[in-house]
């Protein structure tokens, strides 16, 4: 839970997020910087129902935490300027690193990188998707997976200074149906570590107790067992899925 303050001390804005497709707004919680984004400025989705982007992004920082990786940034509920929405701790990324790129293709890198994609870009050259092969952007991925993400652009990954990778904007989360929209495909097929066994054996026993209690003041109880089924999927097949083929792999625009 934040600290009571967080939760009460006024909540100023400073400025708005002019990139984002819904209201988002970047504020202070007295020295706290502070994203901001009330349910009221969501934009209608023909798939998701009305205001529930927030509460999406609550559960998807709930799931974050039973599985210990911290991918999401501290996420919760609360009121502000423009009524309840979530607020979500800013994290100041590391501006001279991306774990996801456009590369001419020639230029991609031995080690280190996963290519995901190659095509040709408005000027004919031939280019490549590419995104960092690390421990943090794989539980990403895998995270992703279990929240059934349907928009995890490369802008939605914070490169931290310190080797850690957030991931943010998780409105478009926990759909029934398969959604799984993202530039992390580079693992698909390789059979999941112990590690990771265990952080979906934790989301899968928390569903059965306070994890699921909590999910169950944010989504349907049906969205609540597609996540159980998809955590008992993964454990069945050991490895990360490939793209299924009904549906655009990658959400669009990439960035
Ligand atoms: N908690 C955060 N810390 C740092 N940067 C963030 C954070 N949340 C969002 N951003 C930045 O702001 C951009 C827009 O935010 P996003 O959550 O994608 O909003 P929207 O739902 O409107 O698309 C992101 O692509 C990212 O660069
Ligand atoms: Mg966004």
């Amino acid at each position: 839970m934040p600290t009571p303050e967080l939760l009460t001390a006024e909540l100023t804005l400073t400025g708005r997020i002019t990139t984002a497709s819904n209201a988002t707004f970047l504020g202070t919680i007295g020295d706290v910087v502070v994203v901001y984004k009330p349910i009221a400025g969501e934009s209608p989705l023909w798939d998701f129902p009305q205001g529930t982007l927030a509460h999406r992004e609550v559960a998807a920082y709930l799931v974050s935490q039973a599985l210990g990786w911290d991918v999401v940034p501290h996420t919760w509920l609360r009121d502000g300027p423009f009524g309840e929405g979530m607020v979500q701790l800013w994290q100041e990324q590391d501006p001279a690193h991306d774990a996801v790129d456009l590369v001419a293709a020639d230029t991609v890198p031995e080690t280190g990188w996963k290519q995901v994609l190659e095509g040709r870009d408005e000027s004919g050259r031939m280019v490549a998707l590419i995104h960092e092969d690390s421990p943090a952007l794989r539980r990403m991925a895998l995270f992703d997976v279990m929240v059934n993400n349907a928009d995890r652009k490369g802008d939605h990954i914070l490169a931290m200074p310190d080797g850690q990778r957030h991931g943010v904007d998780h409105g478009l989360t926990f759909h029934r149906d398969h959604k799984l929209r993202t530039v992390l495909w580079g693992w698909q097929g390789d059979d999941l570590t112990s590690d990771e066994e265990n952080g979906i054996d934790r989301v899968s026993e928390g569903l059965n107790g306070g994890l699921g209690r909590d999910l169950a003041d944010l989504l349907s109880s049906e969205e609540i067992a597609s996540l159980a089924a998809r955590c008992a999927r993964l454990r069945s097949a050991g490895q990360f899925p490939a793209p299924s083929g009904e549906m655009p792999a990658v959400p669009w625009p990439l960035f």
